[in-house]
């Protein structure tokens, strides 16, 4: 779904063939890294002043941080954030007195981050990298989390989980947004075409575009129902603490993607899991 997302793929070219259908979690990875490095100067001009510098969003309704309260308290504490783009919510995190810490797959969205550390004089540290394989010790972390980051882009959800839990200290907060999965019962268009249920909700193969040149998945997301969501967390041992779904803001008109204020008026966009190790 190309506008799923509010990410991605506003600039899909008409020629690139879109399927449904199984793949790993190396090419899902192979696909979205350059996806991502093609996208981000476009998605940080298009997005950036909607996200804010400094800001922490979770999503196309704007629900910030401060209004969610997702991550509990951070001052002081070790934050990690998995698919962390430009670092704009990182650096909330920083501004707030954390140690915020980035991770992407994306080189060209951490150039991004770093152009923005300067201009702002909030940096956040950040390192290349896949949400499936972290490069910290155990028990590093107070919080780790993700905004609309690398979930729904990997194939192996177990073993993102399992490196987020163990990563975390015990009892420490996991708390990511993604697409809501009901949307995916839906079209991805903003309009009124987008309300109307079109595909199953229970089925989770992958989307998958494909570069017509080349012949292979040049971007790639994965769908999972919101019992499979909430059977992961159990399965590396976390206690879901809350399920936000943002409602759309009576004045809040912006597009993004497949996100409207036509569409988000009548169904949820956005998915917050907030959980806590242990
Ligand atoms: C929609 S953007 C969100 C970025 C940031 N959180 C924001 O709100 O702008 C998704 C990010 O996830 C990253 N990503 C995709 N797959 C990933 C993976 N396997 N591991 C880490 N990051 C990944 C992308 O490079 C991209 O920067």
């Amino acid at each position: 779904m190309s506008e799923t997302i509010p990410s991605g793929t506003d600039h899909l070219p008409q020629s690139v063939s879109v399927e449904r259908r199984q793949i790993s979690e190396a090419d899902s990875r192979r696909a979205n890294g350059p996806d991502w490095d093609r996208y981000a100067d476009e998605y940080q001009a298009t997005h950036g002043a909607f996200l804010g510098d400094t800001g922490f969003i979770w999503g196309p309704e704007g629900l910030s941080e401060d209004e969610a309260g997702a991550l509990g308290p951070v001052a002081g504490r070790r934050v990690l954030e998995v698919g962390s783009g430009a670092g704009q919510c990182s650096r909330w995190v920083t501004a707030r007195g954390g140690n915020g810490i980035g991770l992407d797959l994306s080189m060209r969205q951490l150039q991004h981050s770093r152009r923005i550390d300067e201009e702002t004089g909030v940096v956040v540290p950040s390192v290349v990298g896949t949400a499936t394989q972290l490069p910290f010790a155990d028990d590093s972390f107070d919080v780790v989390f993700s905004s609309f980051g690398a979930l729904q882009f990997i194939a192996d959800l177990p073993a993102a989980l399992s490196e987020a839990a163990r990563v975390l200290r015990t009892g420490g907060r996991f708390a990511f947004s993604i697409t809501h999965p009901t949307r995916w019962s839906f079209p991805d268009d903003p309009g009124v075409e987008g309300l109307t249920a079109s595909q199953s909700y229970w089925d989770r193969t992958p989307y998958v575009e494909t570069d017509p040149e080349t012949g292979t998945p040049s971007y790639v997301e994965h769908h999972r129902t919101l019992g499979d969501w909430v059977e992961v967390l159990a399965g590396n041992g976390f206690r879901l603490v809350a399920l936000k779904e943002p409602e759309w803001p009576e004045k809040h008109d912006r597009t993004w993607g497949g996100w409207s204020r036509t569409r988000g008026l009548l169904i949820p966009g956005t998915a917050v899991f907030v959980a806590d190790l242990g």
